[in-house]
């Protein structure tokens, strides 16, 4: 591509430019690595940014606690970490100190919860519910869990954009174990109402489990104002904790006690280095926690947590809404006519913090767009280009330049080239 811009003559730019002037999330660019000034980074909702501040985090590690301090580092903060940052993500989410552990990863932990929410479950009550909107790793292991347990999963349709409230409400009742949904989904990027749903779960007397990994670090949360009972997330998403980061999850104060973690690990015993063959679990949200933490990759998740407390999630999901406004208000002029459809709610209250567009050709176009436009969004099969708007690092005048050069892609027919085109992570 000739020309990547800016574009300064085109519908927007001036726009762009005074949306960037007055933000006041603005210096947060500064805090991330960013190496390639004229590369748009459009996946933020995959995986972020990498903070600069985590580099001296993961040298620390590396140079003073595992070269010098050696296993020493497990009593001087290792052991604790994971509880520690925990406690640090709560406010995030809306959780309280001791409702929040970083642990493992988000498919590992929504087995734990879903299977010690449904093992915790009246007789009687034998349906999972969930909708297919949510993502495919959660659905497998619910099924998993419902063929383990000889358990009913319902997998409630949508027309694949909006969450499925009606059907919801029809599918959930009295024998109702469990209702897991993604609180936004990851493909067009709807976020459910999560008070008003928990109360439909609470009703027919079901537990909820939110997926929160395409919401944390882009809106505010209130598990506790909601009542939601369990929670998981990953951290490499708009937390930017960095590639295969630990995820977190969540268990509500008065379910710990009479919820329990199916892999009884040592972590979660009462008396770890007793040594004792047979499993005790301790108190409070640590007997969630199954094994060793992986320190590197925990160590590393801290500045990413910092940066989003420091701009608070209000601030965040603001300039969320601001940039998705903005994306879609182009797209109307610059990308419905070139044949893509908004594949997102246009409602913003209803929306996540990316945008999808739906295109017949959104394969090799997305494709194009990595290889030859300088921009990273991601493809999401069938036929939507997923673009990531990460308001802590994610420029109004980036938006303008990548809808300008997605135009000067499809004007061009660039994209045709990659119509055979393959990869293994999309
Ligand atoms: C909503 C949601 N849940 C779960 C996952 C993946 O979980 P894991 O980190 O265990 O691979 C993703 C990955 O993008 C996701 O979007």
């Amino acid at each position: 591509m000739e020309d990547l811009g800016p574009f300064p003559s085109r519908p927007g730019y001036n726009e762009a430019t005074a949306l960037d002037q007055s933000d006041p999330l603005g210096s947060f660019r500064e805090l991330f690595v960013n190496t390639d000034p004229e590369l748009i980074y459009l996946d933020g909702n995959s995986l972020g940014r990498m903070p600069i501040a985590a580099k001296e985090v993961i040298r620390l590690v590396v140079e003073e606690q595992w070269s010098d301090r050696l296993i020493r580092s497990w009593n001087e903060g290792w052991w604790e970490l994971q509880l520690r940052l925990g406690d640090k993500l709560a406010p995030l989410v809306g959780a309280k100190n001791g409702e929040v552990v970083i642990s493992d990863s988000t498919s590992i932990n929504l087995y734990k919860l879903a299977y010690a929410a449904v093992r915790s479950s009246k007789e009687g009550r034998r349906k999972i519910v969930t909708d297919d909107l949510n993502f495919p790793t959660d659905v497998y292991i619910l099924d998993g869990i419902a063929r383990e347990l000889d358990l009913e999963l319902v997998i409630v349709e949508s027309d694949g954009i909006n969450g499925p409230i009606d059907p919801l409400s029809k599918a959930i009742d009295r024998t109702t174990a469990l209702v897991s949904l993604s609180h936004t989904v990851f493909k067009s990027g709807y976020t459910y109402d999560m008070a008003a749903l928990t109360s439909m779960c609470h009703a027919a007397g079901a537990l909820v489990l939110w997926d929160l990994s395409h919401s944390v670090g882009a809106m505010p949360i209130d598990l506790n104002g909601s009542g939601a009972d369990l929670a998981v997330g990953c951290t490499y998403k708009y937390l930017n904790g960095g590639p295969g980061s630990p995820a977190f999850l969540y268990v509500r104060r008065e379910h710990q006690q009479r919820l329990a973690d199916p892999i009884s690990g040592w972590w979660g015993h009462e008396d770890p280095f007793g040594f004792g063959l047979e499993w005790t679990p301790t108190e409070g949200i640590r007997k969630f926690h199954a094994g060793t933490m992986p320190i590197l990759s925990l160590a590393a998740i801290e500045p990413g947590l910092d940066h989003a407390l420091e701009a608070t999630p209000q601030a965040i999901r603001h300039k969320s809404e601001a940039l998705s406004n903005y994306l879609i208000d182009l797209s109307r002029t610059a990308l419905e006519p070139r044949g893509f459809s908004l594949a997102s709610p246009t409602d913003q209250a209803l929306r996540g913090s990316h945008v999808s567009f739906a295109h017949e050709n959104a394969w090799p176009i997305t494709k194009a767009m990595i290889e030859v436009g300088k921009m990273i969004p991601d493809f999401r099969n069938p036929d939507n280009v997923r673009i990531g708007l990460s308001p802590l690092y994610t420029t109004f005048l980036e938006v303008h330049t990548a809808v300008c050069r997605m135009a000067d892609l499809i004007d061009s027919e660039a994209y045709q080239e990659f119509e055979g085109a393959s990869a293994t992570v999309t």
